[in-house]
């Protein structure tokens, strides 16, 4: 049921300091290293990972790639799974397929999966349903137990989805031995803190709900962020066209000035992930040629982010301080709400979106 929550969705959002704890308590160990589960993988077999996915869990996968190549410095490639299945990859023995689906049955997933295991590659499936045909047909199965999603976005299982595969690539890292143990550690910690972070973050509800007020009457929407938080910029854009049915687009802020800033006109919503890091100048360069072109900029960021650039922002929301490694779960969240309120706003079909289906069974 959705208890005291308005949609499923809300109460999904909501959940995610539990639903995270257990996608945590499922990969750590007693000692709250990232250990459980990752036993069957041959971590010294494997020089490349293959990640395949559709939607949301491809920008889960998205935000991996980040993750794997910084903290275990193994290449990852990463393919929408409707053009990984028909563009014949190239596969080897030394590549582990990596399948990220909620449902475990989206149906070019599947195919995708299929496809690798007949050119004999390694194949592990990042599932939520324990019973899905993915989770029975890969070689490999990690559950990331965030429960069941009724809303059709899916919210929980997307953060839960990152928790995993957060665990994943330090425990990756432990083989491969490319970071210094002090990083990893502090990455593992802050990981530990993610509930109580992500708790910390559903404080900032009510003014994100106010803020989308602004937001329900534009016509089209911009999300730009750097490093991971491109990825979540395109979550976003996703996440707020789906439900509430405006156009919306993310961007790697970098890319603005080759194209899109052509669209920014004065008053486009333009909304900026970005927290204090050392890519912080560069994203706040951008949010300056777009606020000079009239753009209603909203700032995403922490307290020193805040201090920097908020004189340029017309609303700014200033997430928990947490290490740079798990920040991109943060970000979802504040990204979550301003989807949620926004539709709510216009008065759509919250949990049940015009023309989608929760699982996507056929191509
Ligand atoms: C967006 C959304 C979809 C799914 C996609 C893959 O909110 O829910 O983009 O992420 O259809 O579904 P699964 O994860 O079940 O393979």
């Amino acid at each position: 049921t959705k208890g005291n929550y308005r949609h499923f969705m809300l109460k999904e959002i909501f959940e995610q300091p539990i639903t995270i704890g257990q996608t945590l308590a499922t990969f750590m160990d007693e000692f709250g290293k990232p250990a459980n589960g990752f036993e069957d993988i041959d971590f010294s077999k494997y020089k490349r990972l293959f990640i395949v996915a559709c939607g949301t869990a491809y920008y889960a996968g998205a935000v991996a790639k980040y993750w794997f190549e910084q903290v275990a410095g193994i290449p990852v490639e990463i393919d929408i799974a409707s053009e990984f299945r028909y563009r014949q990859p190239i596969l080897d023995k030394d590549c582990l397929f990596v399948a990220i689906s909620q449902s475990g049955e989206t149906a070019d997933t599947l195919a995708a999966l299929r496809y690798a295991k007949a050119h004999n590659v390694g194949t592990l499936a990042l599932v939520n349903v324990t019973t899905s045909t993915m989770a029975r047909e890969a070689d490999i199965f990690l559950p990331i137990n965030a429960g069941p999603e009724i809303g059709v976005a899916s919210t929980k299982a997307f953060t839960s989805q990152l928790a995993a595969l957060a665990c994943f690539a330090l425990a990756m890292s432990e083989h491969t031995s490319f970071k210094d143990k002090e990083t990893i550690m502090r990455f593992t910690k802050a990981l530990t803190e993610l509930p109580d972070t992500v708790s910390e973050t559903l404080r900032l509800d009510a003014q994100i709900e106010k803020l989308c007020l602004g937001l329900s009457s534009a016509k089209s929407v911009f999300y730009l962020g750097r490093d991971m938080n491109f990825p979540i910029a395109l979550e976003a854009a996703l996440k707020l066209k789906e439900i509430s049915y405006i156009h919306a687009e993310g961007y790697a802020a970098g890319e603005l000035k080759h194209g899109p800033i052509a669209l920014i006109e004065p008053g486009t919503p333009v909304i900026v992930l970005a927290a204090q890091d050392p890519l912080f100048d560069k994203t706040v360069s951008n949010l300056r040629e777009v606020s000079a072109r009239g753009a209603k900029v909203y700032l995403i960021t922490d307290k020193a982010g805040a201090k920097i650039a908020s004189e340029m922002a017309e609303e700014v929301i200033i997430l928990p301080e947490c290490e740079s490694f798990v920040s991109p779960l943060i970000v979802t969240i504040a990204i979550q709400l301003m989807a949620y309120h926004t539709a709510v706003h216009l008065g759509t079909d919250v949990d049940q979106p015009r023309n989608l289906a929760k699982s996507v069974t056929v191509e």
